[in-house]
């Protein structure tokens, strides 16, 4: 079944994190499709107009929002949440997300090293930011795009910023690991609470632009692209076909929280596929030790009192 060949969706609000591009694109559109409002939240109000034109050319009737979000710095979320303007949030998706690849150490407008800072800090203080409408939403879920490049990374606990050792793929693989041992940590805190808000993890495998379908005007995809694409086509897919996993996660009852869903084929591509998830992604002392640490450098905590932001 295709999640979003229905209307199951119809009457929900739903947040998308960098819906703009890529990944989130095809997840805002293929929720839009579901009759859901989908908010995009986007640091550049220009490109997140330009999908918005783009998911109406393909869905006329789609309900679409832009709030302006920048993951990067802090101190624009609240204003971002606020501008929400929803009483009732079904489901957020922790989507946007950026891999660095020059040897220069960046750094976020707090600063915080800025892979770390954008994919999960980001994410962390949005949820905290988002727990009041999210937890009174009945049955809302948190959706936290992760990646296989958790899978061989381990956290440095004692240099989470990457000040020590940085190295631009281990840092996004750390990064993408922090989100997810916080999404299932999450989910144990929902329970413990007695929320019946569920947070669900995914990942969606390897996609290309290459192997993605165009939309113009937002995404053109040239023949030659295609052509070139077509070897890695054997192992990979799509952008397309990545968010299929997500929004599955987003929308089948039948998903519960603390759950990891992949693409079939290898974890790599394929239709959504309930993974086991490997041990150091759901350790629950590492798990409650990064807690902690993106407390005190947030300021924030969904579940106990707000704490003084320590500095980096
Ligand atoms: N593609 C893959 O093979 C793959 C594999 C594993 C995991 N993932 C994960 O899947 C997600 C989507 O990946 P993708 O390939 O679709 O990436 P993408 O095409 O590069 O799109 C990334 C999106 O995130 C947004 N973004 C970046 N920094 C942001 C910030 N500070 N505030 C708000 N939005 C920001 C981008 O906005 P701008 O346009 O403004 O930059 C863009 O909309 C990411 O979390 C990534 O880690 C992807």
């Amino acid at each position: 079944m295709t999640w979003h060949s229905g209307r199951q969706a119809e009457g929900e609000t739903i947040l998308v994190t960098g819906a703009n591009a890529g990944i989130g694109y095809f997840v805002a559109e293929q929720l839009a499709a579901s009759g859901a409002t989908v908010v995009l939240g986007c640091r550049d109000t220009a490109k997140a107009d330009l999908a918005m034109q783009t998911i109406r050319s393909r869905v006329p009737d789609a309900r679409l929002r832009g709030v302006g979000l920048d993951l990067s710095d802090l101190s624009s979320l609240p204003t971002a949440v606020e501008a929400l303007e929803a009483d009732r949030l079904d489901a957020v998706v922790l989507n946007a997300g950026i891999l660095l690849s020059g040897p220069d150490r960046r750094l976020s407008p707090q600063r915080h090293e800025l892979m770390f800072a954008t994919n999960h800090l980001g994410h962390f203080a949005l949820v905290a930011h988002l727990a009041p409408i999210l937890t009174t939403t009945p049955h809302s879920r948190v959706i936290t795009v992760g990646s296989f490049a958790a899978r061989s990374e381990r956290l440095d606990l004692a240099d989470l910023p990457s000040e020590h050792d940085y190295r631009p793929k281990r840092t996004y693989g750390r990064s993408k690991l922090a989100q997810m041992l916080v999404g299932f940590e999450l989910d144990r805190r929902l329970r413990a609470h007695g929320s019946d808000t569920a947070s669900i993890v995914v990942h969606p495998g390897g996609a290309l632009d290459s192997l993605t379908p165009s939309r113009p005007p937002l995404f053109v995809r040239t023949t030659t692209e295609r052509l070139r694409g077509l070897p890695a086509g054997l192992m990979l897919h799509g952008k397309h076909a990545a968010a299929e996993t997500i929004v599955r996660a987003t929308l089948d009852p039948d998903i519960t929280g603390g759950q990891l869903w992949g693409p079939r084929v290898f974890g790599l591509r394929g239709q959504p596929h309930r993974e086991t998830p490997r041990p150091h992604m759901t350790d629950p002392d590492t798990a409650a030790e990064l807690w902690s640490a993106s407390s005190a450098l947030t300021g924030l905590d969904p579940f106990e009192r707000p704490v003084p932001p320590a500095q980096p």
